[in-house]
């Protein structure tokens, strides 16, 4: 039996990365899904590869509280209901010391990362409430859980998200609504290789060497991994699991 047969899943940042991963997993799995993102090629190009029948697409900035509710309502039109709301998309903004951050790009990155996470639980609960339940993962990062130097605001919208999903969970507890962050780190994917590039653009190899010493499992991990636990999470594997942080990094967490 498919884990998640018959299931209606969301996944914002659904066009790249670990979204588009969890995609392809959660179809496999017997989903259907509705991909969320900016990106409108790589979105088309995604639902072509998964299917029309298992897929569709909404182009929508996930800060947008009206742009928010419209892709809820786009997978209620087409499907009646949700089950799965995986609320990965992020961006990780600029590398740069906390002094000299720039305001608008402290903004950006909360308004994606936590307004985001936020206006889309908010969007969702009362249609999964109204289906009996579900399941939502937010992806956090271990960055919501420790520190790093000079990506303030990427930690502090991390650490945010781990705290509305706290709160979540504890509301929907008795409305069979489960609410987990994973926490991942690092995952080769676009934003791993921003980083890299950010923090040393003459030399991102170095970084990369650097960064995969510091992991105890010495490599970074794949979008196909996080998928894996996403997984987990969406489906009643974990039915008694809600309200925690699940961490995927390579050991990282430990020290
Ligand atoms: N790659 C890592 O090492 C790592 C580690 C920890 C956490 N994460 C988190 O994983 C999640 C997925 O990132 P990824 O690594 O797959 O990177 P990615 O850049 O490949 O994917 C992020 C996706 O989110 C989309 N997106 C960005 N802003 C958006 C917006 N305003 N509205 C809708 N979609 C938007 C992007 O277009 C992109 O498709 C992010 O929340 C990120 O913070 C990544």
């Amino acid at each position: 039996m498919p884990r998640l047969a018959d299931k209606i899943a969301i996944i914002t940042g659904g066009a790249a990365g670990i979204g588009l991963a969890s995609a392809r997993l959660f179809v496999a799995e017997g989903a259907k899904v509705l991909l969320v993102d900016v990106q409108r090629e790589a979105l088309d190009a995604a639902v072509a590869e998964l299917g029309a029948a298992n897929a569709m697409a909404v182009v929508a900035d996930v800060s947008d509280a009206a742009q928010t509710q419209g892709y809820v309502d786009a997978a209620l039109a087409r499907w009646g209901r949700v089950d799965v709301y995986f609320a990965n998309a992020g961006i990780e903004g600029k590398v740069a010391t906390l002094v000299d951050y720039p305001l608008e790009e402290y903004e950006r990155v909360m308004a994606v990362n936590v307004r985001g996470v936020w206006l889309g639980l908010k969007s969702v609960i009362p249609a999964m409430t109204k289906a009996g339940g579900g399941s939502i993962v937010i992806t956090s990062s271990l960055g919501g859980l420790k520190g790093t130097p000079r990506i303030s605001p990427y930690i502090a919208s991390k650490h945010a998200v781990v705290g509305i999903m706290k709160s979540a969970a504890l509301e929907c507890a008795a409305l069979n609504i489960r609410v987990n962050t994973i926490n991942p780190a690092p995952i080769a994917t676009r934003m791993i290789q921003s980083l890299e590039q950010q923090y040393a653009p003459n030399a991102p190899e170095k970084i990369k060497a650097r960064m995969e010493t510091s992991v105890p499992m010495h490599r970074y991990g794949t979008p196909d991994e996080v998928a894996k636990l996403a997984l987990f999470l969406a489906s009643d594997d974990s039915s008694y699991c809600t309200g925690t942080t699940f961490s995927i990094d390579g050991g990282m967490s430990a020290s």
